[in-house]
């Protein structure tokens, strides 16, 4: 049976889901796994370009990231996802797809406050949501379904980066998944 392993992040734009793929990605490297990150600001550049931001089309987008990624698990690659995902029936779903192809997955919701976001504002794109330039932007003006029984909860406006990796790492090890990727 494959016991390949999606590390899948979920959580509001500038959240940290980037930050902290990287750095998993590196630990991963450092270990001699096989990684790839399938990262939601890049996939939307090639794999889903053209894709919007409805429903239907984030719900095409997250499907096409799921697919690569149970592709890539199946076959002993450390596969880790860091799209928005805003809509838990589709996380749910590919969980499930995973599940019954022996693959693990782990969901990890990058947890920050919305003001903390919006004070933050790295690219900018909250003062374009909110003064209405950018429309159905997460969390501002689409929904955004929080993880009702995340795998892992990392607390990104007060824990800093290498504390959230930490955590993730100490999850992983603690169920025997870090053992199981060399
Ligand atoms: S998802 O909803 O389909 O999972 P994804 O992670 O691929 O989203 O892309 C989100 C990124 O697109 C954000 O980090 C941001 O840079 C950009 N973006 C542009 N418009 C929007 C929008 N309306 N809502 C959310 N993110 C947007």
């Amino acid at each position: 049976m494959s016991s390949g392993i999606i590390l899948w992040f979920t959580g509001l734009s500038g959240a940290g889901k980037s930050t902290l793929s990287q750095e998993l990605v590196r630990y991963f490297e450092d270990n001699n796994d096989r990684v790839e990150l399938l990262d939601g600001d890049e996939v939307r550049t090639n794999l889903s370009k053209g894709l919007g931001f409805s429903k239907e089309d984030r719900d095409t987008n997250i499907r096409r990231i799921g697919y690569v990624a149970r592709l890539l698990a199946r076959n002993g690659v450390v596969t880790i996802t860091a799209a928005i995902s805003p809509y838990r029936d589709i996380r749910e779903e590919i969980k499930a797809q995973a599940l019954r192809e022996g693959t693990h997955f782990v969901e990890i919701y990058a947890n920050a406050s919305l003001n903390a976001l919006i004070e933050r504002d790295v690219k900018g794109l909250y003062r374009k949501a909110l003064s209405g330039d950018i429309s159905h932007f997460t969390g501002v003006s689409d929904p955004y379904e929080h993880p009702l029984n995340p795998d892992v909860e990392v607390k990104t406006d007060s824990e800093s980066v290498q504390e959230s990796v930490r955590r993730i790492l100490n999850y992983l090890h603690n169920r025997g998944y870090l053992e199981s990727t060399t």
